[in-house]
Protein backbone atom coordinates (compact mmCIF):
# COMPACT_ATOMS: atom_id res chain seq x y z
CA UNK A 1 0.00 0.00 0.00
CA UNK A 2 1.14 3.09 -0.69
CA UNK A 3 2.10 5.18 2.06
CA UNK A 4 1.07 8.98 2.29
CA UNK A 5 2.61 11.68 4.99
CA UNK A 6 -0.27 12.81 5.80
CA UNK A 7 -0.75 16.46 7.55
CA UNK A 8 -4.35 17.16 6.49
CA UNK A 9 -6.54 19.00 9.47
CA UNK A 10 -9.21 17.43 9.97
CA UNK A 11 -10.33 14.73 8.91
CA UNK A 12 -6.43 13.46 9.53
CA UNK A 13 -4.27 11.04 10.10
CA UNK A 14 -5.34 8.36 12.76
CA UNK A 15 -3.88 5.88 14.32
CA UNK A 16 -3.05 2.80 12.35
CA UNK A 17 -3.87 0.28 15.38
CA UNK A 18 -7.09 1.86 15.98
CA UNK A 19 -7.92 1.44 11.80
CA UNK A 20 -7.17 -2.04 12.21
CA UNK A 21 -9.01 -2.58 15.18
CA UNK A 22 -11.79 -0.87 14.10
CA UNK A 23 -11.41 -3.12 10.42
CA UNK A 24 -11.71 -6.62 12.70
CA UNK A 25 -14.77 -5.15 14.36
CA UNK A 26 -16.58 -4.08 10.59
CA UNK A 27 -16.13 -7.88 10.12
CA UNK A 28 -17.12 -9.42 13.38
CA UNK A 29 -17.91 -7.63 16.55
CA UNK A 30 -16.99 -8.84 19.89
CA UNK A 31 -18.09 -12.53 18.48
CA UNK A 32 -21.62 -11.79 17.38
CA UNK A 33 -20.86 -13.01 14.31
CA UNK A 34 -22.48 -9.68 12.77
CA UNK A 35 -20.52 -6.13 12.24
CA UNK A 36 -20.40 -3.19 14.52
CA UNK A 37 -22.28 -1.36 12.00
CA UNK A 38 -25.10 -4.10 12.68
CA UNK A 39 -25.49 -4.61 16.05
CA UNK A 40 -28.47 -2.82 18.07
CA UNK A 41 -27.01 -0.42 20.09
CA UNK A 42 -29.39 -1.59 22.94
CA UNK A 43 -27.02 -4.46 22.69
CA UNK A 44 -25.06 -5.64 25.98
CA UNK A 45 -22.03 -6.07 23.37
CA UNK A 46 -22.59 -2.13 22.39
CA UNK A 47 -22.97 -0.94 25.92
CA UNK A 48 -19.65 -2.22 26.52
CA UNK A 49 -18.15 -0.47 23.98
CA UNK A 50 -19.87 2.80 25.51
CA UNK A 51 -18.68 2.22 28.79
CA UNK A 52 -15.15 1.24 27.91
CA UNK A 53 -14.82 4.56 26.07
CA UNK A 54 -16.41 6.93 28.34
CA UNK A 55 -14.25 5.02 30.96
CA UNK A 56 -10.99 5.51 28.28
CA UNK A 57 -11.98 9.49 28.43
CA UNK A 58 -12.16 9.90 31.85
CA UNK A 59 -8.97 7.99 32.29
CA UNK A 60 -6.74 10.04 29.98
CA UNK A 61 -8.17 13.00 30.91
CA UNK A 62 -8.49 12.38 34.60
CA UNK A 63 -12.12 13.54 34.61
CA UNK A 64 -13.90 14.49 38.07
CA UNK A 65 -16.82 12.54 39.02
CA UNK A 66 -18.98 15.75 38.56
CA UNK A 67 -18.56 15.93 35.11
CA UNK A 68 -20.66 13.51 32.45
CA UNK A 69 -18.86 12.80 29.08
CA UNK A 70 -21.53 12.88 25.87
CA UNK A 71 -21.11 11.76 22.06
CA UNK A 72 -23.25 13.23 19.75
CA UNK A 73 -23.90 14.18 16.24
CA UNK A 74 -24.28 17.41 14.49
CA UNK A 75 -20.42 18.73 15.12
CA UNK A 76 -18.44 20.95 16.65
CA UNK A 77 -20.99 23.33 14.64
CA UNK A 78 -24.13 22.31 16.43
CA UNK A 79 -22.24 22.46 19.34
CA UNK A 80 -21.72 26.76 18.88
CA UNK A 81 -25.94 26.48 19.06
CA UNK A 82 -26.26 23.98 21.52
CA UNK A 83 -23.94 26.15 24.08
CA UNK A 84 -25.74 29.51 24.38
CA UNK A 85 -29.23 27.69 24.14
CA UNK A 86 -28.43 25.73 27.54
CA UNK A 87 -26.60 28.27 29.47
CA UNK A 88 -27.11 31.61 28.15
CA UNK A 89 -29.55 33.63 30.05
CA UNK A 90 -28.75 37.04 30.66
CA UNK A 91 -25.29 37.52 29.20
CA UNK A 92 -21.79 35.28 27.36
CA UNK A 93 -18.73 36.78 26.63
CA UNK A 94 -16.94 35.32 23.62
CA UNK A 95 -12.41 35.91 22.58
CA UNK A 96 -12.61 35.47 18.77
CA UNK A 97 -9.36 34.21 17.81
CA UNK A 98 -10.53 32.47 14.42
CA UNK A 99 -13.64 31.97 11.95
CA UNK A 100 -14.69 29.19 14.53
CA UNK A 101 -14.46 31.71 17.24
CA UNK A 102 -16.79 33.93 15.23
CA UNK A 103 -19.13 31.32 13.88
CA UNK A 104 -19.65 30.06 18.00
CA UNK A 105 -20.34 33.85 18.80
CA UNK A 106 -23.10 34.58 16.03
CA UNK A 107 -24.69 31.62 17.26
CA UNK A 108 -24.60 33.06 20.50
CA UNK A 109 -25.70 36.30 19.16
CA UNK A 110 -28.69 34.81 17.61
CA UNK A 111 -30.08 33.71 20.91
CA UNK A 112 -29.27 37.05 23.47
CA UNK A 113 -26.70 38.98 24.86
CA UNK A 114 -23.45 38.05 23.40
CA UNK A 115 -20.14 40.18 23.81
CA UNK A 116 -17.00 39.85 22.00
CA UNK A 117 -14.26 40.63 24.94
CA UNK A 118 -11.45 41.11 21.97
CA UNK A 119 -10.26 39.68 18.85
CA UNK A 120 -7.60 38.82 16.73
CA UNK A 121 -9.32 39.87 13.44
CA UNK A 122 -7.01 42.46 12.84
CA UNK A 123 -3.97 40.79 11.85
CA UNK A 124 -5.73 37.78 10.05
CA UNK A 125 -6.05 35.73 13.72
CA UNK A 126 -2.49 35.32 13.81
CA UNK A 127 -1.80 35.88 17.55
CA UNK A 128 -4.21 35.33 20.42
CA UNK A 129 -5.41 38.34 22.69
CA UNK A 130 -4.31 39.31 26.44
CA UNK A 131 -5.20 41.41 28.58
CA UNK A 132 -8.66 41.47 28.12
CA UNK A 133 -11.09 41.79 30.73
CA UNK A 134 -14.05 38.63 31.19
CA UNK A 135 -17.18 40.57 31.95
CA UNK A 136 -18.18 39.12 36.27
CA UNK A 137 -21.51 39.14 35.55
CA UNK A 138 -21.22 36.59 31.98
CA UNK A 139 -22.70 33.65 32.24
CA UNK A 140 -20.13 32.00 30.29
CA UNK A 141 -17.03 32.87 28.56
CA UNK A 142 -16.51 31.18 25.56
CA UNK A 143 -12.33 30.31 24.13
CA UNK A 144 -11.52 28.16 21.36
CA UNK A 145 -7.85 26.46 22.38
CA UNK A 146 -6.84 25.50 19.02
CA UNK A 147 -7.22 27.49 16.28
CA UNK A 148 -6.94 24.82 13.46
CA UNK A 149 -6.58 27.85 10.27
CA UNK A 150 -4.17 30.05 12.02
CA UNK A 151 -1.98 27.56 13.78
CA UNK A 152 -2.03 29.93 17.38
CA UNK A 153 -3.12 27.98 20.41
CA UNK A 154 -3.72 28.53 24.50
CA UNK A 155 -1.69 26.13 25.42
CA UNK A 156 -2.60 26.79 29.09
CA UNK A 157 -5.72 26.29 31.47
CA UNK A 158 -6.84 29.92 31.74
CA UNK A 159 -7.94 31.32 35.14
CA UNK A 160 -11.72 32.07 34.36
CA UNK A 161 -14.02 34.07 37.16
CA UNK A 162 -17.21 32.43 35.69
CA UNK A 163 -18.01 29.31 33.46
CA UNK A 164 -15.14 28.67 31.18
CA UNK A 165 -16.47 26.72 27.94
CA UNK A 166 -13.44 25.56 25.57
CA UNK A 167 -14.05 23.88 21.96
CA UNK A 168 -10.98 21.87 22.13
CA UNK A 169 -11.76 20.37 18.37
CA UNK A 170 -8.28 20.38 17.57
CA UNK A 171 -6.35 20.01 20.25
CA UNK A 172 -7.88 17.82 22.94
CA UNK A 173 -5.55 15.17 24.13
CA UNK A 174 -2.99 16.47 22.72
CA UNK A 175 -1.68 17.74 26.13
CA UNK A 176 -2.64 17.69 29.76
CA UNK A 177 -5.55 19.72 30.59
CA UNK A 178 -7.25 20.43 34.17
CA UNK A 179 -10.72 19.70 33.11
CA UNK A 180 -12.01 20.85 36.91
CA UNK A 181 -11.21 24.50 35.14
CA UNK A 182 -14.07 23.85 32.77
CA UNK A 183 -17.51 24.35 32.85
CA UNK A 184 -17.66 22.73 29.16
CA UNK A 185 -15.10 21.18 26.68
CA UNK A 186 -16.90 20.54 22.86
CA UNK A 187 -15.35 19.25 19.83
CA UNK A 188 -15.79 17.17 16.61
CA UNK A 189 -13.63 14.26 16.94
CA UNK A 190 -12.29 14.43 13.50
CA UNK A 191 -8.40 15.36 14.49
CA UNK A 192 -6.82 13.81 17.62
CA UNK A 193 -10.06 11.24 18.77
CA UNK A 194 -11.40 9.84 15.61
CA UNK A 195 -13.36 9.98 12.42
CA UNK A 196 -16.24 12.73 11.33
CA UNK A 197 -19.47 11.74 12.88
CA UNK A 198 -19.08 12.56 16.82
CA UNK A 199 -19.26 15.13 18.90
CA UNK A 200 -17.85 14.62 22.02
CA UNK A 201 -18.77 17.15 25.38
CA UNK A 202 -17.69 17.41 28.45
CA UNK A 203 -20.16 19.19 30.92
CA UNK A 204 -20.26 19.58 34.48
CA UNK A 205 -23.53 18.66 35.52
CA UNK A 206 -24.60 22.06 37.88
CA UNK A 207 -23.99 24.06 35.28
CA UNK A 208 -27.68 22.66 33.63
CA UNK A 209 -31.26 24.07 33.91
CA UNK A 210 -30.58 27.49 34.65
CA UNK A 211 -31.99 29.22 31.63
CA UNK A 212 -35.60 30.02 31.21
CA UNK A 213 -36.40 29.12 27.25
CA UNK A 214 -38.00 26.43 25.70
CA UNK A 215 -34.88 23.58 24.78
CA UNK A 216 -35.64 21.67 21.98
CA UNK A 217 -35.13 18.09 23.22
CA UNK A 218 -32.63 16.88 21.50
CA UNK A 219 -30.69 20.35 22.01
CA UNK A 220 -30.97 19.81 25.98
CA UNK A 221 -27.38 18.11 26.92
CA UNK A 222 -29.65 17.20 29.79
CA UNK A 223 -31.89 14.76 27.55
CA UNK A 224 -28.67 13.07 26.53
CA UNK A 225 -26.67 13.06 29.67
CA UNK A 226 -30.65 11.04 30.81
CA UNK A 227 -29.90 8.84 27.77
CA UNK A 228 -26.24 8.14 28.33
CA UNK A 229 -25.86 9.57 24.92
CA UNK A 230 -28.28 6.73 23.30
CA UNK A 231 -31.30 8.40 23.27
CA UNK A 232 -31.42 8.69 19.75
CA UNK A 233 -29.13 6.25 17.98
CA UNK A 234 -25.36 6.87 18.15
CA UNK A 235 -22.77 6.75 15.39
CA UNK A 236 -21.56 4.00 16.49
CA UNK A 237 -19.15 3.41 14.06
CA UNK A 238 -17.33 6.55 15.03
CA UNK A 239 -17.47 5.88 18.78
CA UNK A 240 -16.07 2.35 17.56
CA UNK A 241 -13.24 4.00 15.94
CA UNK A 242 -12.92 6.40 18.76
CA UNK A 243 -12.28 3.97 21.22
CA UNK A 244 -9.78 2.15 19.22
CA UNK A 245 -8.20 5.35 18.97
CA UNK A 246 -8.17 6.36 22.64
CA UNK A 247 -6.74 2.38 23.47
CA UNK A 248 -3.84 3.45 21.20
CA UNK A 249 -3.24 6.20 23.30
CA UNK A 250 -3.22 4.94 26.37
CA UNK A 251 -0.68 2.45 25.20
CA UNK A 252 1.58 4.66 23.97
CA UNK A 253 1.17 6.62 28.10
CA UNK A 254 -1.17 8.71 27.40
CA UNK A 255 -1.85 12.47 27.36
CA UNK A 256 1.38 12.82 29.39
CA UNK A 257 2.97 11.16 26.74
CA UNK A 258 1.63 12.34 23.71
CA UNK A 259 2.15 16.26 24.46
CA UNK A 260 6.28 15.64 25.29
CA UNK A 261 6.02 14.00 21.51
CA UNK A 262 3.97 16.72 20.22
CA UNK A 263 6.16 19.40 21.70
CA UNK A 264 9.18 17.94 20.17
CA UNK A 265 7.56 17.66 16.61
CA UNK A 266 6.32 21.25 16.67
CA UNK A 267 10.13 22.56 17.76
CA UNK A 268 11.60 20.59 14.81
CA UNK A 269 9.26 21.87 11.94
CA UNK A 270 8.85 25.27 13.61
CA UNK A 271 12.70 25.42 14.37
CA UNK A 272 13.31 24.68 10.65
CA UNK A 273 10.69 27.24 9.16
CA UNK A 274 12.70 30.13 11.41
CA UNK A 275 15.92 28.81 9.79
CA UNK A 276 15.36 28.05 6.40
CA UNK A 277 15.87 31.11 4.70
CA UNK A 278 12.81 30.02 1.71
CA UNK A 279 9.95 30.25 4.41
CA UNK A 280 8.24 32.18 7.45
CA UNK A 281 5.80 31.01 9.69
CA UNK A 282 2.76 33.19 10.14
CA UNK A 283 1.61 33.43 14.04
CA UNK A 284 3.21 34.86 16.86
CA UNK A 285 5.69 32.88 18.10
CA UNK A 286 4.31 32.70 21.61
CA UNK A 287 1.25 31.55 20.52
CA UNK A 288 2.21 29.06 18.01
CA UNK A 289 0.16 25.76 17.67
CA UNK A 290 1.54 22.31 18.50
CA UNK A 291 -0.96 21.05 16.32
CA UNK A 292 -1.58 23.27 13.43
CA UNK A 293 1.81 24.85 11.70
CA UNK A 294 1.45 27.38 9.44
CA UNK A 295 4.13 29.11 7.25
CA UNK A 296 4.21 30.68 3.72
CA UNK A 297 7.09 31.77 1.37
CA UNK A 298 9.66 34.17 3.12
CA UNK A 299 9.12 37.74 1.64
CA UNK A 300 10.02 37.98 -2.54
CA UNK A 301 10.23 34.28 -2.37
CA UNK A 302 6.08 34.16 -2.98
CA UNK A 303 6.86 33.09 -6.54
CA UNK A 304 8.11 29.54 -5.72
CA UNK A 305 4.63 28.58 -3.54
CA UNK A 306 3.01 26.27 -6.23
CA UNK A 307 6.25 24.66 -7.03
CA UNK A 308 6.96 24.14 -3.31
CA UNK A 309 3.86 22.05 -3.13
CA UNK A 310 4.61 20.06 -6.60
CA UNK A 311 7.78 19.48 -4.51
CA UNK A 312 6.50 18.60 -1.69
CA UNK A 313 3.66 16.25 -3.25
CA UNK A 314 6.30 14.48 -5.40
CA UNK A 315 7.86 13.60 -2.40
CA UNK A 316 4.89 12.03 -0.63
CA UNK A 317 3.21 14.88 1.54
CA UNK A 318 -0.21 15.62 1.47
CA UNK A 319 -2.75 18.22 2.96
CA UNK A 320 0.08 21.11 3.62
CA UNK A 321 -2.00 23.85 1.57
CA UNK A 322 -3.00 26.47 3.77
CA UNK A 323 -6.52 26.87 4.55
CA UNK A 324 -7.90 28.86 1.63
CA UNK A 325 -8.70 31.93 3.75
CA UNK A 326 -5.16 32.38 4.77
CA UNK A 327 -3.14 30.58 2.02
CA UNK A 328 0.48 29.40 1.95
CA UNK A 329 1.08 26.32 4.00
CA UNK A 330 -0.39 24.42 6.97
CA UNK A 331 1.38 21.24 8.46
CA UNK A 332 -1.49 19.57 11.24
CA UNK A 333 1.05 17.68 13.44
CA UNK A 334 -1.95 15.70 15.20
CA UNK A 335 -1.45 13.05 17.59
CA UNK A 336 -0.96 10.18 15.07
CA UNK A 337 1.51 12.34 12.88
CA UNK A 338 4.04 9.84 13.48
CA UNK A 339 8.03 11.98 14.19
CA UNK A 340 9.10 10.47 10.72
CA UNK A 341 6.38 12.53 9.03
CA UNK A 342 7.52 15.60 10.51
CA UNK A 343 11.48 14.49 9.56
CA UNK A 344 10.75 13.70 5.86
CA UNK A 345 8.79 17.66 5.40
CA UNK A 346 11.93 19.19 7.13
CA UNK A 347 14.09 16.95 4.54
CA UNK A 348 12.27 18.42 1.68
CA UNK A 349 12.16 22.06 2.64
CA UNK A 350 16.01 21.82 2.85
CA UNK A 351 16.03 19.90 -0.55
CA UNK A 352 14.12 22.97 -1.48
CA UNK A 353 16.28 25.18 -0.03
CA UNK A 354 19.35 24.10 -1.68
CA UNK A 355 17.88 23.97 -5.08
CA UNK A 356 17.00 27.68 -4.80
CA UNK A 357 20.09 29.18 -3.29
C1 LIG B 1 -11.55 24.67 16.23
C2 LIG B 1 -12.67 24.14 15.41
N1 LIG B 1 -13.94 24.33 15.83
C3 LIG B 1 -14.99 23.86 15.13
C4 LIG B 1 -14.82 23.20 13.93
C5 LIG B 1 -16.02 22.70 13.18
O1 LIG B 1 -16.15 21.36 13.45
P1 LIG B 1 -17.28 20.46 12.77
O2 LIG B 1 -16.91 20.28 11.34
O3 LIG B 1 -17.21 19.19 13.58
O4 LIG B 1 -18.58 21.15 12.94
C6 LIG B 1 -13.51 22.97 13.46
C7 LIG B 1 -13.29 22.25 12.20
O5 LIG B 1 -12.21 22.09 11.71
C8 LIG B 1 -12.43 23.46 14.21
O6 LIG B 1 -11.17 23.26 13.79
Amino acid sequence: MKKAYNFNAGPCVLPQAAIDGSIDALKDFAGTGMSVICVSHRSKEWDAVMAETRALWRELLHIPENYEILFLGGGASLQFLMVPMNLLENKAAYLETGVWAKKALKEAKGLGNAVCVASSADKVYNYIPKGYEIPKDADYFHITTNNTIYGTEIKHDIDCPVNLVADMSSDIMSRPVDVSKYALIYGGAQKNVGPAGVTFVIIRKDILGKVTRYLPTMLNYQTHIDGESMFNTPPVFSIYVMKETLKWLKSIGGVEAIHKLNVEKAKMLYDEIDRNSLFVGTAEKEDRSIMNVCFVMAPGKEALQDEFMEFAKARGMVGIKGHRSVGGFRASLYNACPKEAVEALIATMQEFEKLHK
